[in-house]
């Protein structure tokens, strides 16, 4: 195994912090559903597990409950500062460390299972990780894979939005898509690489594909009692103020956006629009009376080796 050192990965291409500081994916997995996957994929009989890409470690600690009571899960990521995350946010039966998903630091058939939670969607080699959780896994482990439906998500539903003309909601429909284009073209990975996984992990060797979907919906209405409705708003409100569009920083926007489309007139007038929907979301927000139904729409890829 030829292992990159940390320092290696100094330029992460994405920076996560917005996306993981935030208290949102604690709200992503309902713990009945999670229990309807224990059943379905037998997760209760499972004692050594893998989280590859974990970040601060949120997946880590939604599955730990669902799984062997014995159970022990080691989390690994190529940002070293998402593990001391991790670490400090750990408990008992979890272990973070430093590793590529590229080059998994384990031995052939060290795990009962390997799971992931929106780690597919960010590598350019998306199937160089599945054959490692494959040579990693014991014989009949299993692997589940967590990643959303982003072009689900591309399109919301909600109070900001419907203030847009519908030439407006096209123009942020294509900026949106255009971006997620030139963040595969650069190597950041395909948003929409949920769809391509079950043939990826059949064609890499697993048995018993099946795909499952999470049920969890955000619900955001007045008065936003509850603490899902509270992180939505609060993760929303971070990105409007720092002016991203979708999900991504400003520079981050551009170069996915000219990688795809150089066309830098289309661009300022699409952030344009994007800038004045950001206006709408923040005054909404603020006054109280923003409305809406958002995803994660999270989707379960799961295989036998
Ligand atoms: C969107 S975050 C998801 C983190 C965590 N799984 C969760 O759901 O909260 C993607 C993570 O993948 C990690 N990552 C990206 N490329 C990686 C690689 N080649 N090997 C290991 N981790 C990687 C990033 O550092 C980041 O922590």
């Amino acid at each position: 195994m030829n292992q990159r050192q940390p320092s290696e990965y100094k330029d992460a291409k994405l920076d996560f912090s917005d996306h993981l500081r935030n208290s949102i994916r604690d709200y992503w997995w309902d713990y009945d559903f999670l229990q309807l996957m224990q059943k379905r994929l037998g997760l209760s009989k499972l004692k050594n597990g893998l989280d590859l890409g974990c970040g601060m470690g949120h997946w880590t600690r939604a599955i730990l409950p669902h799984l062997h009571p014995e159970a022990a899960i080691t989390g690994i990521d190529s940002n070293v500062e998402w593990i001391q995350e991790a670490i400090h946010l750990s408990s008992q039966r979890m272990n973070f460390d430093f590793g590529d998903a590229y080059s998994i630091p384990f031995p052939d058939e060290t795990f009962d299972f390997v799971t992931c939670q929106t780690l597919l969607m960010h590598l350019e080699k998306p199937a160089d990780a599945i054959k490692e959780m494959y040579r990693v896994l014991k014989k009949d482990g299993v692997i589940f894979l967590a990643e959303p439906n982003n072009y689900g998500n591309l399109v919301r539903i909600n109070s900001a939005q419907e203030c847009l003309s519908p030439a407006e909601r096209l123009q942020i429909t294509e900026l949106y898509t255009t971006i997620e284009e030139g963040k595969k073209i650069v190597g950041d990975g395909f948003m929409g690489i949920l769809y391509q996984l079950p043939k990826l992990a059949q064609n890499n060797g697993f048995k018993h594909v099946q795909c499952y979907r999470n049920d969890v919906v955000f619900n955001i209405f007045p008065p936003y009692k509850n603490d899902a409705q509270k992180a939505m708003l609060d993760f929303l409100l971070i990105f409007m103020e720092k002016g991203y569009a979708y999900i991504f920083p400003r520079e981050i926007t551009e170069k996915y956006f000219l990688a795809a489309n150089n066309d830098k007139a289309l661009y300022r007038k699409l952030m344009n629009t994007s800038d004045k929907l950001n206006d709408i979301y923040k005054e909404q927000i603020i006054n109280k009376t923003f409305e809406g139904s958002f995803g994660p729409d999270m989707i379960i890829t799961a295989g036998v080796k």
